[in-house]
């Protein structure tokens, strides 16, 4: 039977398999702009046009396109290879963060008709993004089909050189590397209990499917116990985990793992394998797992971690305090749901070693990590990141890298492992859900004299990351207010849950919806405004903020907290003398808002290193291994290299993040991306510029070197310098090569205080309790900006990931402990029409005594979301919810009770 279908331009003629979809079918042919981000039509990351019309191909039958034209993102572009009008748009406007989503969005613009563009809202609504937080889409869509009436464009941000070839769908991510030969693929069975022993695996059903190479249990795996998170510091994790155990601590944790020719046969042969179980008791409440008499979910005991700090004396300040107020505050379980499910790919390299290639934040850790496990000489591995389609911190646990590994070394091919949307929301980590109890003691002016916390945290079955979310949250949340009382018990229990794991804000987001929220009850009491009682609460430049249980590390308090109130007070006061276009006559209408602090300090022990080559053309090499994920990492340590080598940012190219070309790095998660890599990129590249710059000509000295300069803080506060005229190189004749390394670590890094202020203005709908945002205002001191634009962008983002957080996302379980969202047409990550605007504003550093550097703003914007909106809806309606999310059935419900 004869085929034919032209596919960006090139006519094919090779048929399809039986029942494979259009998406599939372009993937194996090369086509890296079609992405996967579900199997279910929900996220339109995988959007082509067939004819001209905009499908989503993970629907489409790959039959269908029979005679047919298809075009996906590479071929877009018209004739002489200039970009389409909406992909220069994309790139014009940053209108992507980590860019997975990107090239489906461009295709769906691409196709609007004229009633289409009209209503955005409607015509956007197939295609999710995680990260940008949709604005600057909106403006690319609306400016590229604007174009076409000649008028003018918007003025572009500063160049990224990723653009072209992320809105163009070239940018490769994990799976977007041509396969190795043989690639061989996983499926994974799951247990269908949260606590039990595995008897007996029969696979013989399985392993007789054609196809089939190898089913691998417990049994097949090392025996060896690690933490899957990702820590510098070996201590900060508890090893509890195994790549396959016999035990099963949790629903969906993996008993075995099907390898097969293709991912079809892996799945169809993983449903024959029979798995005896014997069910034991489970313990899924926390606060029931502490209990001296509850089940132990591990041998390691059900506390993986405890925080306790005093300061002053809190019984004498609530005796002291003219008011108390005290409640409990719950947040639920949430996952990243980053566009890009977890993947891994492990192959032989022609010389033998093993190549790992993963959606990892930290290559070298999952390298170090992965070799004690199946005990490898560390230079029989490489560990490699592509470009990570969203992050928000999953890339910080190993995820499937390890079956991955163990499939490659037990069949001898390459092998493939990608969770399906299904497995990322039942089966991977998430947020660590909190039980926190908030007692307030304050005098009738608003001064608190007392601050008691005691804190649950639900680290699931395993304690990967568990005990540093518990002590971020049980110091940062509350570090910036003046109370001479605190004292704070935390616990972080194991439990039969989905393991928790690393996720943007770290435990701090948490906390700040229960200690913003009980001050803004505290403030209603008092008949104080919830902005004059901050005033009045944050401590001034210059005290040192109490972080109980923390010796040595109370940081010292800026301006800048100071400045994101008076800032916000202002939009506030402006946005509050225009009227709300509510949607209905019986809408409740409120305002409030909550403060937020990141101390910028990074994990125990945390290395970063950085090379810069000066090339024989003039241009610069700068190998950090750190992988751009959508937080701008990227385009800030280019300028910071630029800077330091008073250079141009287009002569700065950043290679890939690779365990072959550094020692070592921690990887790039919470603040170290900017911070701390920022530093050795900076100190790395004087260093190559004083080379540069000595008049000694090269000769009778190496030409290569290789320096460890020490930690300084020289950068800090450094006007920007000139750029040097092109293909400087001092007085070294061309094609000299140069090389400066250096290496910094945790105890190199000068930590500062980040801060953010949000503000919502919210309708709240009594007959349907639906929350809608009306107006939306977010200050953020941000340090040096480096990158406007990608900052703006990782704010707004943050904050939709925020809303979704504090008004809907949860992972509900039934009796068995058992995940039942188990697609995004229920997940309910929000989507284009569903996100007013936010007014940003970004503090500019102001006196001279505040670090001249970029402060991270990854999670800090997310972490007063939820306080905020929750404010805001207390002052609506005057019910003060306490749990998470603030669903329109809980809040129909509560509106008519008044339980919470
Ligand atoms: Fe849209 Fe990352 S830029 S998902």
């Amino acid at each position: 039977m004869s085929f034919a279908v032209r596919i960006d331009g090139q006519e094919g003629h090779e048929p399809p398999r039986p029942g494979q979809c259009l998406r599939t079918y372009l993937r194996e042919r090369g086509c890296t702009g079609v992405k996967k981000g579900c199997d279910t039509g929900d996220c339109g990351a995988c959007t082509v046009h067939v004819d001209g019309l905009a499908v989503h191909s993970c629907l489409y039958p790959a039959h269908r396109a029979d005679g047919r034209t298809v075009t996906t993102a590479g071929g877009l572009a018209g004739d002489g290879g200039r970009p389409h009008p909406v992909q220069e748009a994309f790139a014009r406007a940053r209108a992507y963060q980590c860019g997975y989503c990107t090239p489906g969005f461009v295709m769906t613009a691409a196709a609007l008709s004229p009633e289409q563009l009209a209503d955005l809202s409607q015509s956007l609504k197939g295609n999710l993004c995680r990260c940008t937080g949709y604005r600057p889409i909106g403006e690319a869509v609306r400016a590229a089909h604007t174009r076409h009436g000649d008028s003018p464009a918007p003025p572009p941000v500063p160049a990224d050189p990723a653009a072209p070839s992320v809105v163009t769908g070239a940018a490769r991510f994990c799976l977007d590397h041509p396969e190795p030969a043989g690639l061989l693929h996983v499926a994974l069975v799951h247990s269908p209990h949260r606590h039990a022993r595995v008897l007996d695996i029969d696979t013989a059903a399985a392993r007789a499917v054609p196809g089939v190479r190898a089913v691998l249990t417990h049994r097949d795996a090392p025996r060896t116990r690690f933490s899957t998170a990702l820590h510098e510091n070996t201590d900060d994790d508890p090893a509890d985990t195994r790549v396959l155990d016999d035990v099963v601590r949790h629903a969906g944790q993996r008993v075995a793992a099907v390898v097969a020719d293709s991912p079809a046969t892996a799945a169809r042969a993983s449903r024959l394998v029979r798995v005896t179980y014997r069910v034991l008791p489970a313990v899924t409440d926390p606060e029931q797992a502490l209990r001296p008499d509850a089940v132990r979910v591990h041998e390691l005991g059900n506390v993986a971690g405890e925080f306790h700090g005093t300061v002053g004396d809190t019984g004498r300040g609530l005796a002291e305090a003219d008011i108390v107020h005290e409640d409990t505050f719950r947040t639920q379980r949430v996952q990243h749901t980053a566009m890009e499910c977890h993947a891994s790919r492990a192959w032989a390299e022609p010389d033998g070693r093993l190549h790992l290639r993963c959606a990892t934040q930290a290559p070298h850790l999952v390298r170090r990590r992965l070799c004690e496990v199946f005990g490898l000489d560390p230079g029989r591995l490489r560990a490699t990141a592509g470009r990570l389609g969203g992050s928000f911190g999953r890339g910080q646990d190993v995820q499937t890298e390890d079956i991955a590994l163990l499939a490659a070394l037990r069949t001898g091919s390459a092998v493939q492992l990608e969770n399906t949307r299904t497995e990322e929301l039942t089966a991977t980590t998430t947020r660590h859900p909190f039980h926190v109890r908030v007692t307030l003691g304050a005098r009738r002016d608003g001064t608190l004299t007392a601050i008691k916390l005691r804190i649950v945290c639900d680290t699931g079955a395993y304690g990967n990351h568990g005990p540093s979310v518990l002590q971020v949250a049980c110091t940062e949340a509350f570090a910036h207010y003046r109370c001479p009382n605190v004292t704070v018990d935390g616990y972080c229990v194991r439990t039969h849950n989905v393991p928790a794991g690393a996720f943007r804000g770290y435990g701090a987001g948490q906390l700040t919806f229960a200690v913003e929220s009980a001050l803004d009850e505290l403030a209603h009491r008092l008949r104080l405004d919830p902005l004059t009682i901050r005033e009045r609460a944050y401590l001034r430049p210059g005290e040192q903020a109490a972080f109980p249980g923390t010796a040595g590390r109370h940081p010292v308090m800026d301006t800048g907290l100071g400045r994101c109130l008076e800032t916000l007070g202002r939009a506030r006061a402006r946005r509050l003398r225009t009227r709300p276009e509510h949607s209905g006559p019986r809408r409740l209408i409120g305002e409030g808002l909550a403060v937020a602090t990141l101390y910028t300090v990074p994990a125990d022990g945390h290395i970063a290193q950085a090379a810069v080559t000066l090339r024989a053309d003039g241009h610069y090499e700068l190998t950090t291994a750190v992988p751009e994920f959508g937080s701008g990492t990227a385009t800030v340590l280019r300028r910071i290299a630029a800077q330091a080598l008073r250079t141009a940012p287009d002569r700065v190219h950043l290679t890939g993040a690779d365990t072959e070309l550094l020692d070592h790095h921690s990887g790039g998660f919470g603040s170290t991306g900017i911070v701390l890599t920022g530093q050795a990129v900076a100190q790395a590249c004087r260093a190559l510029a004083r080379q540069r710059d000595d008049p000694t000509p090269a000769s009778g000295r190496p030409t290569a070197g290789s320096g460890r300069t020490s930690a300084d803080t020289a950068c800090r506060g450094e006007p920007p310098l000139p750029p040097l005229p092109s293909a400087h190189t001092g007085g070294h004749p061309a094609g000299t090569r140069l090389r400066a390394v250096a290496t910094v670590s945790a105890d190199d890094a000068v930590p500062c205080l980040a801060f953010s202020a949000q503000w919502f203005r919210v309708e709240v709908a009594p007959d349907t309790g639906l929350v809608r945002i009306l107006d939306s205002v977010h200050v953020a001191d941000a340090g040096t900006v480096m990158d406007a634009a990608q900052c703006r962008g990782q704010i707004e983002g943050a904050v939709v990931q925020g809303v979704g957080t504090a008004l809907r996302e949860e992972l509900p379980t039934d009796a068995e402990g058992r995940i039942t969202t188990t697609g995004l047409r229920t997940y309910l990550v929000p989507h284009f029409g569903e996100v007013p605007p936010t007014e940003v504003h970004l503090l500019r550093p102001r006196d001279q005594d505040e670090p001249a550097m970029p402060k991270p703003m990854s999670e800090l914007p997310f972490n007063s979301v939820a306080a905020a909106l929750a404010n805001a809806v207390r002052d609506a309606a005057g019910v003060r919810f306490t749990t998470l999310p603030l669903r329109p059935d809980a809040v129909w419900a509560a509106l008519g009770t008044g339980d919470t």
